[in-house]
């Protein structure tokens, strides 16, 4: 298989079909009531999409909104050859719908914040992103190949990876969460306890719904529950864009896997990058829970 390089959009690098479909991306328009759940990879975006449309879905795990392929909520700047791209598949459906992403603030069409819409933002801590998103580069074919740990470690510390630096990423979407309809979430919180968690999105939504439905909810959205069902663990994905024989999607679903992967110095390593980059902000992640 030949890995295609990196693609840049106004400085941000992605996925390199990505950016040859970003004309379309660009034009694309957010409707009334949209919800866009945008994150940095491998912070959660599946589970978090799960959680929503099946709120949306008052809890049935057989309804799903319209049009999504291969998961229940589109993935807007998802482009390869031969199936149709997250805005094709989008522009089939009638807003309001819930989208997923994860561009940068500043890459992120005006479009969405035009229409007022809701944003949902879950980031994660960056060593657990950090061992997730190896085992995924090594896993998904669209992707550079990551090479060794140590390589993809030092491209992540100098942003040379898709969606570029984890800490820019992270910052920029709370610098403006309050400027913005956003509700900011915590992997590690979700871990903590999911239903307060699921409580938070609820009331962001403006709706209630009975405890027996929540339960569904919680209960549908368990790792193991996710893991076994063919709907959220990608198994329907074609190897040429995730081949679950290298590392499965559903992988760990933990808080601190970090601890099996580091040496003390690569850990010391992003401590050091950590500290530096996080001066100056009131933002802060836990490393384990
Ligand atoms: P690991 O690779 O650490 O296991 P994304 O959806 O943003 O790509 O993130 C994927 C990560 O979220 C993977 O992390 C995956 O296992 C984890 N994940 C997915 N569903 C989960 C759930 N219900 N509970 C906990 N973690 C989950």
């Amino acid at each position: 298989v030949v890995r295609p390089p990196l693609g840049d959009v106004s400085g941000l690098p992605i996925v390199g079909p990505f950016a040859e479909n970003w004309a379309n991306v660009q034009k694309f328009q957010a409707g009334e009531g949209d919800v866009l759940i945008d994150t940095y990879p491998k912070s959660g975006t599946t589970w978090i999409s799960e959680i929503v449309d099946l709120i949306l879905q008052n809890g049935d795990k057989k309804k799903a909104q319209r049009g999504a392929i291969f998961e229940r909520v589109p993935f807007l700047e998802f482009a390869v050859p031969k199936i149709p791209t997250g805005t094709e598949v989008l522009n089939a459906i009638e807003p309001p719908r819930v989208i997923k992403s994860h561009l940068s603030v500043q890459t992120l069409p005006n479009t969405f914040w035009e229409k007022n819409c809701k944003v949902i933002y879950v980031a994660r801590n960056l060593k657990d992103v950090l061992v997730s998103y190896y085992h995924f580069n090594r896993m998904a074919p669209v992707f550079p190949d990551p090479g060794t740990f140590e390589e993809f470690l030092q491209s992540f510390i100098e942003g040379k990876v898709a969606y570029g630096s984890w800490s820019d990423h992270v910052k920029d979407w709370w610098k403006i969460r309050q400027e913005r309809d956003i509700l900011y979430l915590f992997y590690e919180d979700m871990l903590e306890d999911p239903r307060r968690e699921i409580m938070k999105v609820l009331n962001f939504m403006n709706k209630k719904l009975p405890d027996e439905i929540v339960e569904k909810i919680l209960k549908h959205t368990s790792f193991q529950a996710m893991k076994e069902n063919p709907k959220t663990n990608y198994t329907a994905i074609p190897s040429t864009i995730m081949d679950q024989s290298v590392s499965p999607f559903m992988r760990k679903g933990i808080c601190g896997d970090w601890k099996n992967h580091f040496t003390v110095s690569q850990s010391e390593r992003l401590d050091e990058y950590y500290q530096k980059e996080m001066s100056g902000t009131d933002l802060s992640f836990r490393f384990l829970v």
